[in-house]
């Protein structure tokens, strides 16, 4: 088996914490914070919350907040959960992954109080401006899920990231901005901004308070309900495995890649270790193939918490194809 594979699987396995990882695979999204936290409360976003620590000294001040932290690097969020876990805070959730995500598909509409992005990276190469997160397309998608006066409260130590993001604010309808406050203290003690403070470079700070409503948020892109994952049962024998060459697969919304496959010890399944991109999420999925009173059953582990989507949807029907190419007949097919 692909050994990064391996410690991925291990790192989500560590990860595993009945409360403080956000676990979406049991809910309906778009989900109330209520219900994420199980109690009322003003619900704030940090988006890349680095290691943690901007997000555990919000956690303390401010113990009536439900606050989201959504952070790309499984590595940071490793970080953040054991700087949590040792501050004993209860009032976080953490999300591996895109902030856009959690504001596109999680989070209803005016549902957050405040958003927090602190030293985004500032992407300064042209050719990767679209890469930035405080772009028009973020303010739209913003827009409706502030709640009323919710707002966006940006730090950062790039002049010409900052530019870039006020003019998008000031151009965005539903927006004010602020830029004579100054950024919270604990923003100026992050990781990144000790070190850009160390190097004397200015720190940027900047608010866009929601001041109308969008006639038309922006729709989600995945809506799930728990309990719906996909699944198919094929005719034939399970095949023997020696050799397995990764695969790329495009669907209309991404691409599955079918990386790697082995047979547990003793055990009858073929296992697939399949990553699914979609837009604003990834996922790394288990596909089991296995013996089914009614032939063979190809289906989305539980494992690591798979989010049913039209992305899984695709991986459960790729195999199946490759599953046929390897001579097993498609019987039924819930994808
Ligand atoms: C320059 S670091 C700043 C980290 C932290 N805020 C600090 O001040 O130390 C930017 C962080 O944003 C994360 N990031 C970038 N794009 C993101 C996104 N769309 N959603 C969540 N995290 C993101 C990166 O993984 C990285 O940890």
């Amino acid at each position: 088996m692909n050994g990064r594979i391996t410690v991925r699987i291990m790192t989500v396995v560590i990860l595993y914490h009945p409360t403080m990882l956000l676990n979406l695979s049991s809910r309906h999204i778009p989900c109330p914070a209520k219900t994420i936290f199980g109690r009322r409360g003003p619900l704030v976003i940090e988006i890349g919350h680095g290691n943690g620590s901007f997000l555990r000294h919000l956690a303390i001040r401010h113990p009536d907040w439900n606050l989201l932290g959504a952070e790309s690097s499984l590595g940071s969020v490793s970080r953040t959960f054991r700087r949590l876990k040792h501050a004993g805070t209860t009032n976080v959730r953490l999300y591996h992954g895109s902030g856009l995500f959690i504001l596109r598909n999680v989070v209803p509409v005016n549902s957050v109080h405040r958003v927090y992005i602190n030293f985004p990276d500032p992407w300064p190469k042209k050719r990767h401006q679209d890469r930035r997160l405080l772009q028009s397309s973020f303010f739209k998608l913003a827009a409706g899920r502030l709640a009323p006066s919710g707002s966006i409260w940006l730090t950062t130590d790039h002049a010409e990231y900052f530019d870039f993001s006020v003019a998008n604010g000031k151009a965005a309808p539903h927006f004010s901005v602020d830029t004579t406050a100054d950024p919270p203290a604990a923003a100026r003690k992050t990781k990144y901004a000790r070190r850009w403070i160390d190097e004397g470079k200015i720190i940027y700070h900047a608010r866009f308070c929601k001041e109308s409503e969008p006639a038309h948020p922006i729709k989600p892109t995945i809506t799930t309900q728990p309990g719906t994952m996909h699944h198919a049962i094929l005719q034939g024998t399970i095949p023997d495995v020696d050799a397995f060459e990764k695969q790329v697969h495009a669907f209309d919304s991404g691409h599955v890649i079918l990386l790697d496959a082995a047979r547990p010890l003793g055990d009858d399944r073929l296992i697939l270790f399949v990553r699914v991109d979609e837009p604003e999420l990834t996922q790394e999925l288990l596909v089991e193939v296995r013996p089914h009173e009614q032939g063979v059953f190809v289906g989305v582990m539980p494992f690591a918490r798979p989010l049913s989507t039209p992305g899984t949807r695709a991986a459960i029907r790729i195999t199946s194809r490759w599953l046929e190419g390897c001579g097993l007949r498609l019987q039924q097919q819930s994808f």
